[in-house]
């Protein structure tokens, strides 16, 4: 690290400047990445994340936090995220859509003098595991806007009465603000609509949801994240300005994400990453990382400091039989 970067986070730290000490320890985070120091990286994103358990937004710029009124649970969770596009593995095509939603949001001025407004409606959706979720936290870090995070589980579990008012009380608090908000999960509402019971009343909150966000005017990036989506009815497709599917990963992204999640330990001479793509067809992001950790500690708690061939070759077996336990269901 460079002393000036030091010099410029101690006195951050001494004016209680959060903005600054903030940005200068994530160029520090970079930094140290850039250098291949990944454990270091690491280390230094989850202190940040840690000590800030509920929110490390600065209490200045925060309204209150929503609650739910019957249980006093809170609606959403707002919190500042340090990743990149780096952190993520999409495709070419996804990418790039998900960089032209971010160029627009940057240019926005330049845009409004001709008229124009970026999107900000944005629905993901896709099969379970293959980051939806993890992009909104990249997309929230790049473009710097906190990430609103909403479980829509949380929304909708109490009294329907209560629903659309804690609807309400989201969109009154997203007002305030510029972030990314993501609903995340979204489907549940879309789940229950099929239910028979109750069925007149969930359509009801659908519908106000999708009002709500037709009406939206500010200035966030919405997105709302689905593993169903063909249980959204049509008319949730039209309220969107851009739909991004996250589909599972080809060979060369499996590839890709093996060498991410196994950096960590040095490998065998045997290693084949080829052929661990080729024998994981079908895996999502998730599945892969979790194949790389299950091997990672296989090696680590046998004191190896090599990750074998064959213990990634036996986590990715044991993942299969995983998968399709979870499609049997
Ligand atoms: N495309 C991806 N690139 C990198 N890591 C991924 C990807 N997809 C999934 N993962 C890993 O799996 C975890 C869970 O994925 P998540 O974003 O929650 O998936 P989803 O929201 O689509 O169900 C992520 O935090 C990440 O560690
Ligand atoms: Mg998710």
């Amino acid at each position: 690290m460079n002393s000036e970067k030091l010099i410029n986070l101690f006195e951050a730290f001494m004016k209680k400047d959060d903005d600054a000490f903030y940005s200068i320890a994530q160029e520090i985070i970079k930094e140290e990445e850039r250098k291949k120091h990944h454990l270091l990286a690491a280390q230094l994103k989850r202190i940040l994340a840690e000590n800030s358990i509920s929110s490390n937004i600065p209490p200045r710029h925060m309204p209150p936090i929503p609650r739910d009124n019957e249980k006093g649970f809170k609606l959403l969770e707002v919190k500042k995220f340090f990743l990149s596009w780096d952190d993520v593995v999409l495709s070419k095509e996804t990418e790039e859509t998900l960089k032209q939603i971010i160029r627009e949001l940057e240019k926005e001025d330049i845009l409004a003098t001709y008229g124009l407004r970026p999107k900000r409606k944005i629905l993901f959706y896709g099969p379970p595991g293959t980051g939806k979720t993890l992009t909104a936290k990249v997309m929230s870090s790049v473009i710097g806007y906190p990430l609103v995070f909403v479980r829509f589980e949380s929304v909708i579990s109490s009294y329907l009465g209560e629903t659309a008012s804690n609807l309400r009380k989201i969109f009154d608090f997203i007002e305030k603000g510029k972030w990314v908000v993501l609903f995340d999960e979204f489907d549940i509402i879309g789940k229950q609509r099929d239910d028979p019971t109750e069925h007149g009343e969930i359509k009801r909150v659908v519908n106000n949801f999708m009002l709500m966000l037709e009406n939206y005017e500010g200035d966030s990036l919405i997105i709302a994240a689905t593993n169903h989506p063909h249980i959204l009815d049509i008319g949730v497709w039209r309220r969107f300005d851009e739909i991004v599917y996250f589909d599972l990963p080809d060979k060369k992204r499996r590839k890709k994400l093996f060498e991410k999640y196994l950096k960590v330990l040095k490998k065998d001479k045997k290693f084949d990453i080829t052929k661990l793509a080729e024998q994981s067809m079908g895996f999502s992001g998730a599945d892969i990382e979790q194949a790389c950790i299950d091997a990672l500690k296989m090696a680590i708690l046998n004191d190896r400091a090599v990750v074998s061939f064959d213990d990634v070759k036996k986590a990715v077996h044991k993942q299969k039989k995983k998968i399709k336990a979870r499609k049997g269901n």
